[in-house]
């Protein structure tokens, strides 16, 4: 029998009728069980989330920033038991596991920072003796839906902002990985979060999502995960304020000009980091003819040296995918790309034994028509397509319904600012690979990926309104547009 987790609500940890086992992805085996929430439980979490935010978005800014400061520090002082567990529950290997954990460990401190700024504009009235500012307001409740990629930070990248912003949450985490969610629950409960200020619910998006979804007393949605699902959340969260972040079909572009081997570490790193499981992960290569075979014979020498295994050993390189429905579906799309016409280099194949492991995989001969080329595997696949001028590999990079992140390997200046300005995308690494967002920078897309921007400054966005404020002191009425000033008026009027 495994552990049986409860979820949050309220303050007070709840069990349920119902239980799902949460496995490990290396060996199947499962490492705990956590309840399957009811739409009672979710009414029960958003009201806890009501009856809280009447003091929290109360509470001064800095006093909710100083429970962000300790969460970050207690997850500090765990990190290495975190970053375990990380790997235990999703599989990705031990020094990327630690990097998930660390990019928590930023997030928090980085929005405990905000307490003290949370700035609004201060700007001059058109009209005597008035003054105009902006402040930010919380939302309100807020729903949170997070992925199983980033365990740890792709949630900490909402409770964050949120917190800080004087929201309350309802977190609902992906049934790959509830326990990573809870300890992060647990951890804000220990630095100090008041009850129903945090409500952790655990269950699938069909029943759990949908209820917060639809629910008529959550004012905001935050959701990381697939295009379909930001799809079904646009349609049916009605006027709720939604911040989506929709995956990507991300590029790197290979100028003849570049630093090959540098390009290549930068190609491996991102195509079969996470086992090729980050919206960010590199997907696609787009590179000058005259330097392809040269790129290749280095690509795929690499690709077949990396050793798939559990995340946890030291001689393993990539871990294996989160579930088996994520591995029928790398299948089936290397099936796909076979039946398209692609060239397999290397991979292609299943592990074998326990776990759900697939090979580090490379298709040449890739055309942008393909469904390889096009649409997002989230796996450790890789697609080369082939270009003879800039205009032509620019066209290709943004050939495809999503706009995340994009890469361009050039020594040459102007091609690079070139890239930058017309890639449709929301971030472009010049001589980086796609993946490594930074946690002050903005994170997000354009066109299909959504077009909110987590992190960063604009984080906040998402987490608050902005209210105007006009404040007249000259002790009359003053209309806007009628009473300005002569001179700011034609004189010839
Ligand atoms: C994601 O895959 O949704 O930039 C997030 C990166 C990471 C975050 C990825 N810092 O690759």
């Amino acid at each position: 029998m495994v552990t049986a987790y409860r979820m949050y609500i309220g303050g007070k940890w709840i069990g349920g009728r119902e239980r799902f086992d949460d496995r490990n992805p290396a060996d199947e085996k499962a490492i705990a069980s956590f309840p399957l929430a009811t739409e009672d439980d979710v009414d029960e979490a958003v009201y806890s989330a009501h009856e809280a935010l009447k003091s929290w978005s109360r509470t001064p800014p800095p006093a909710r920033a100083a429970i962000l400061l300790r969460a970050s520090q207690i997850i500090k002082q765990d990190k290495e038991r975190l970053a375990r567990l990380v790997t235990v529950e999703m599989g990705k290997v031990l020094a990327e596991a630690r990097g998930d954990v660390q990019e928590a460990i930023d997030t928090f401190e980085y929005f405990a920072g905000e307490g003290r700024r949370l700035f609004g504009h201060t700007t001059t009235s058109e009209l005597r003796d008035k003054f105009c500012m902006t402040v930010r307001r919380p939302v309100g409740v807020v729903g949170l839906i997070t992925p199983w990629n980033f365990p740890i930070a792709i949630p900490s990248w909402k409770l964050g902002p949120a917190l800080v912003c004087g929201n309350t949450v309802v977190l609902k985490p992906s049934s790959d990985t509830p326990l990573c969610a809870y300890e992060m629950v647990r951890i804000l409960e220990k630095a100090g979060i008041p009850p129903g200020v945090v409500n952790l619910v655990t269950g699938p998006a069909s029943t759990v999502g949908e209820a917060i979804v639809k629910h008529p007393e959550i004012a905001g949605i935050s959701f990381t995960g697939s295009r379909q699902t930001g799809e079904w959340i646009t349609k049916n969260a009605g006027l709720k304020k939604i911040g989506l972040e929709l995956g990507g079909k991300n590029p790197i572009i290979v100028m003849d000009d570049a630093d090959l081997s540098l390009a290549a570490e930068g190609i491996i790193w991102g195509a079969f980091g996470t086992t090729g499981q980050r919206c960010t992960s590199t997907s696609r290569i787009i590179v000058q003819k005259k330097v392809k075979e040269r790129l290749l014979q280095v690509l795929v020498g690499r690709a077949k040296r990396l050793r798939l295994g559990n995340g946890l050993l030291k001689t393993t390189d990539v871990g294996p995918l989160v579930n088996k429905a994520a591995l029928e579906k790398v299948d089936g799309y290397v099936a796909i790309g076979k039946d398209e016409g692609a060239k397999l280099l290397c991979g292609g194949k299943r592990g074998k034994g326990k776990g759900f492991f697939y090979q580090p995989t490379i298709f040449d001969d890739v055309t942008k028509e393909m469904r390889i080329a096009r649409e997002e595997i989230f796996g450790p696949v890789l697609s080369v397509l082939e270009f003879d001028y800039l205009d032509e590999a620019i066209d290709i990079a943004n050939s495809v319904e999503y706009g995340l992140s994009s890469s361009i390997y050039t020594k040459d200046i102007r091609r690079a600012f070139k890239a930058i300005e017309r890639i449709e995308s929301g971030i472009t690494y010049v001589n980086a690979s796609t993946i490594g967002a930074e946690v002050h920078m903005p994170f997000g897309g354009v066109k299909g990926t959504g077009s909110t921007r987590e992190a960063g400054m604009l984080g906040l966005d998402e987490f608050s309104h902005v209210k105007s404020v006009y404040v007249d002191y000259s002790g009359k009425l003053q209309r806007a547009q009628i009473d300005t000033d002569a001179l700011i008026r034609n004189p010839r009027e």
